[in-house]
């Protein structure tokens, strides 16, 4: 005797991206769904002397059959379609959660999950009637988070589908160093300091996060920030040409200080010019006409 449930759900993303997702689960990243019935499982079946949730994974990416999986063990991965796992809790039956990646008659993707249990006995049978009516939650939970991850994963933008420049100049204290020199340019300058507010290093940091996201890092900007919508940011402020020409030669300073290789270099110069011209708010004064 065997039960069965099957769930599945159209994704509005390419197959690889879900199989990302799938073959991604449990450890750091999680099940994809607010797990505190999981959690509260796993602790209970740790007490029970079981493998309990928090074995994690070999791999933070790649999954093969015999891997440890939080409180399940790989039974069996078919690259880029299929892993099935199998519960190593202490349960009167055996539980096997199947996770496949596949496509609909009209070429959309589809993720499958099934879970299997074949009980031991009456307790077994017991088991499965008792907990039937919390896998909507949990498993259809789960089926709906891994979905949504993977259309976030397709909808985000890849400045380069190989590596970002923000890995490629070696990530983080580039821009550290790049936005640290620029405010210390900004502290000395006649023109922008008055523009900024007195305490520069929140600014500093703002300007930083944006720019690490915008070059593929962490999107903590957007996290903290919302959208980014530059030009409505700064309508605060009049940004003449004046402003602009100020930002610009500093800018070029730092940036010119920090050792990029050339091609970097003008990727991200390119990207402030075209930037710091689209932020002009403030029509050309009379004396820039006349020169
Ligand atoms: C054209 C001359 C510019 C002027 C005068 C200017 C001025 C300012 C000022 C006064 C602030 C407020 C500082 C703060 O409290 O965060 C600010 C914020 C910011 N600026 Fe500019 N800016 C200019 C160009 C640019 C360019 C070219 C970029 C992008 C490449 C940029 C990106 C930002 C960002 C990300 C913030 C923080 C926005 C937020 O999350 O609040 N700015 N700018």
């Amino acid at each position: 005797m065997r039960y069965e449930d099957v769930r599945r759900r159209t994704v509005d993303a390419p197959p690889q991206e879900l199989w990302r997702v799938v073959e991604g689960v449990g450890g750091d990243r999680g099940w994809h769904w607010r797990s505190v019935l999981w959690t509260a499982r796993g602790r209970l079946d740790r007490l029970l002397g079981g493998a309990g949730a928090r074995r994690g994974r070999r791999d933070p990416d790649r999954l093969v059959a015999g891997d440890p999986l939080d409180s399940w063990r790989v039974e069996q991965v078919v690259d880029g379609h299929l892993v099935r796992l199998r519960s190593q809790m202490r349960l009167p039956g055996v539980v096997e959660l199947e996770l496949a990646v596949e496509r609909d008659a009209d070429g959309r993707t589809v993720l499958v999950q099934r879970l299997r249990f074949s009980p031991r006995g009456l307790a077994g049978r017991a088991y499965w009637r008792l907990v039937a009516p919390f896998h909507g939650v949990v498993f259809g939970g789960m089926l709906a988070g891994i979905a949504g991850a993977a259309e976030r994963a397709a909808a985000r933008p890849r400045v380069d589908a190989v590596t970002s420049l923000y890995d490629a100049v070696g990530g983080e204290p580039v821009f550290r160093r790049l936005v640290a020199d620029f405010y210390a340019g900004v502290a000395e300058d006649p023109v922008l300091r008055p523009l900024y507010p007195e305490e520069l290093g929140p600014a500093e940091d703002r300007l930083r996060m944006f720019l690490v996201q915008y070059w593929g890092g962490p999107t903590t900007y957007s996290e903290q920030r919302g959208h980014p919508r530059l030009r409505m940011r700064h309508v605060a402020w009049t940004v003449g040409e004046r402003e602009r020409d100020a930002w610009l030669r500093i800018m070029g300073a730092a940036l010119a200080q920090q050792d990029l290789p050339q091609a970097a270099h003008d990727a991200i110069w390119d990207h402030m010019e075209r930037a710091a011209h689209s932020l002009v708010n403030a029509p050309p004064t009379d004396d820039s006409l006349l020169r």
